[in-house]
């Protein structure tokens, strides 16, 4: 993921409106430390203040590319690639992985939480420099933080503030010690996110906070006051964002070494989640991979999010295993739950009846225009909350936070959503984008093997339309269908940017040819398959397009597409993960005339032609509208299905 420069953080323009005052000051010392690492600048500086606004243009043309610069140069990439080779999906641009260059930390906490002493500590261990950002304003503006609040009041404070701790975190690695406010100060905390930063909380009780600031009196905010009364209501006002730190260290009484300790391994065995960016311009949203995260998802969303008030969709199964944590998560970083609804699991549910009940129950709940939907579950919450989401008051945001496989490497990306009619699956939906995926893969540690298993098609799916994928696939699958979870964690990611490349090239599905109807592979058979067992539970979704994969590698093989080769090695690898491969392996009978009738129905058609997905071999899949009906027929009929 890009981040900013240094330079666009460390050069944003001064506040004009004090021109002689603590700030104007603040601005010139800011920039003279910035010349000092730049000798192109120092010249220029020398020119006098006259050309400050010329500098600051030109420098801001040396700015890093921002996030929105990255997506549009990977859709590039994409585009330029599909050029080269038509039915090939192109790998997606490698996302820099942040979490092992060395990042400066930053400390956060209210008064009295060790942030200044447990600093230098750290820095001594970690071999860091250490600044304490309040000493460097003082020394900025030249007199002391209470003076400037004084003289020119918060607001001008925290905006001085936000640059001093920006061009500190522009410059080589280093601890720094924020005060105790910075934190909660919005901009501040996107531009310390945005630097690339750690941040930490030191996380103290009241009455460890209450001795600790005693001999602290004389400080503004003590003066006059009851200091336990102060920092319970700061504790009230700061915590709910002190929460959306990268890591939380609880600080107790105990030495100062022994924080310092705890702290150093919190930092040395922080995973940051992988991010997936899902291009699609002022739609963007990231997929956030990794551990921990419903813990975490109050942090998460915060910045992504209108307001911090949400509505939980969830079904009776997830909900008592997963939404305890969320909801804590959630309410440590002060949001607001409107309403928790749960519907029953399974397929049956993603009808109208369902969808209406839900919008009834969100509206009745007091949900506005500011209120998220947030959909904690598989493929079925995910598709009715979505829907549910696009359509209440014309559209509330949305967040997805799949809990099994299948959602978290496919159906939690791209926002289709939808509802199933009598007619067949997903004929009533919307296009509604997330505005962040949250894939928890702790979660998948509760899904049952056969969920497990019938997500593992998506992925092969994914292997296929890839192309090294596969063969990685090929190496891995059962250790993934086995819960393995560096083997479940690389699955999610890999799949989840195949499936972002493809959505930001083909977000309707509006291609020609290819596009995201490659997505489709293996589903014409599969959802046939799944509507004849009319989603009794008898052949989950993922085991019908499993059986769907390897119909479309066959039917590619006798149309002379691809080998023999490959039918058999698709076939032989999912029956390895332990997936129906072929139809007789389905626990039901299935008539050539009923299966034909689905797919003769299937919304992927187009002119009243039957449509499918066909390969040549791993990561050359194509579309096709011209496969004659007779060789469908007689597959089906040679793969075990009956006369009638
Ligand atoms: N929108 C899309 O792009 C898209 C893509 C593919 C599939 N889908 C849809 O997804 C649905 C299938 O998704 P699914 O396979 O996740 O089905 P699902 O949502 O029914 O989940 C499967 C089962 O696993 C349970 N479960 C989920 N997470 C769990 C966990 N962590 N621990 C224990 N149990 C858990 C659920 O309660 C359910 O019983 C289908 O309706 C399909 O049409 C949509």
């Amino acid at each position: 993921m890009a981040r900013h420069g240094p330079a666009s953080l460390a050069l944003a323009p001064p506040k004009p409106v004090i021109r002689d005052g603590a700030f104007h000051r603040l601005g010139a010392h800011r920039w003279r430390e910035g010349a000092n690492q730049h000798q192109a600048h120092r010249d220029k500086a020398q020119n006098g203040h006259q050309n400050q606004q010329n500098r600051i243009t030109e420098h801001a043309g040396f700015r890093a590319p921002s996030r929105c610069v990255h997506f549009v140069l990977t859709l590039r990439i994409v585009m330029r690639n599909s050029v080269l080779a038509p039915d090939a999906i192109p790998l997606p641009n490698p996302v820099p992985d942040e979490g092992n260059r060395r990042r400066a930390i930053v400390l956060v906490g209210l008064p009295g939480a060790g942030k200044s002493a447990l600093g230098r500590r750290l820095a001594t261990l970690l071999g860091l420099p250490f600044r304490d950002a309040d000493t460097e304003i003082e020394n900025a503006a030249g007199m002391p933080i209470t003076e400037i609040f004084a003289r020119y009041g918060e607001p001008h404070f925290r905006d001085g503030e936000r640059r001093v701790i920006s061009r500190l975190l522009a410059g080589p690695p280093l601890v720094l010690a924020t005060g105790g406010g910075a934190f909660a100060d919005t901009a501040t905390r996107a531009a310390i996110r945005a630097s690339g930063a750690i941040s930490v909380w030191l996380k103290c009780p009241l009455p460890v906070l209450i001795r600790r600031v005693a001999g602290r009196e004389h400080r503004p905010m003590f003066l006059n006051a009851d200091p336990a009364e102060v920092l319970q209501r700061l504790m009230t006002a700061r915590h709910p964002f002190y929460a959306e730190a990268d890591i939380t260290v609880p600080c107790n009484d105990e030495s100062p070494e022994v924080t310092t300790r705890r702290l150093e391994q919190a930092l040395a065995s922080h995973t940051p989640p992988h991010r997936v960016p899902v291009g699609l311009g002022d739609r963007a949203y990231e997929v956030l991979v990794g551990c921990g995260l419903l813990a975490r998802a109050g942090g998460l969303l915060a910045p992504v999010l209108p307001a911090k008030r949400v509505a939980i969709i969830s079904d009776a199964t997830v909900a008592p295993l997963h939404l305890p944590a969320l909801r804590a998560g959630l309410q440590e970083a002060g949001f607001n739950i409107a309403a928790e609804l749960t519907v029953p699991p399974g397929e049956a549910s993603k009808d109208f009846a369902r969808l209406h009940g839900l919008l009834d129950d969100l509206l009745s709940a007091g949900v506005d225009r500011r209120t998220s939907v947030i959909a904690l579950g598989g493929g079925v919450v995910g598709d009715l909350a979505g829907f549910a989401a696009a359509i209440a008051m014309r559209g509330l945001p949305f967040v997805q936070i799949p809990t099994s496989l299948l959602a978290q490497v496919d159906s939690s990306v791209g926002g289709k959503t939808g509802v199933n009619l009598k007619a067949g699956k997903n004929l009533a939906g919307a296009f509604h984008q997330p505005r962040i995926v949250l894939a928890d893969t702790d979660t998948l540690q509760s899904l049952p093997p056969r969920e497990l298993r019938a997500g593992y098609a998506e992925v092969a799916k994914h292997g296929l339309l890839q192309g090294e994928f596969w063969h990685w696939c090929e190496a891995n699958g059962q250790a993934v269908v086995a819960g393995d979870a560096a083997a479940l964690a690389t699955a999610v990611i890999e799949s989840c940017k195949l499936k972002a490349a493809v959505v930001a090239a083909d977000e309707r599905e509006e291609s020609a040819e290819g596009g995201r109807a490659l997505l489709n592979l293996g589903h014409t058979f599969g959802h046939a398959l799944e509507a004849e067992a009319r989603f009794d539970g008898s052949v989950l979704h993922g085991e019908a397009v499993a059986v769907g994969l390897g119909l479309a590698a066959s039917l590619s093989a006798r149309l002379g597409h691809c080998s023999q080769e490959w039918p058999s090695r698709v076939i032989a690898h999912l029956a390895a993960c332990g997936l129906p491969a072929r139809i007789t392996d389905l626990p039901r009978r299935f008539t050539v005339e009923a299966l034909l009738g689905r797919m003769a129905k299937d919304k992927k058609n187009r002119d009243g032609k039957m449509r499918f997905v066909l390969l040549r071999g791993p990561g050359e899949c194509f579309t096709s509208s011209d496969v004659p009906a007779e060789a469908v027929e007689k597959l089906l009929r040679d793969e075990g299905a009956h006369e009638n």
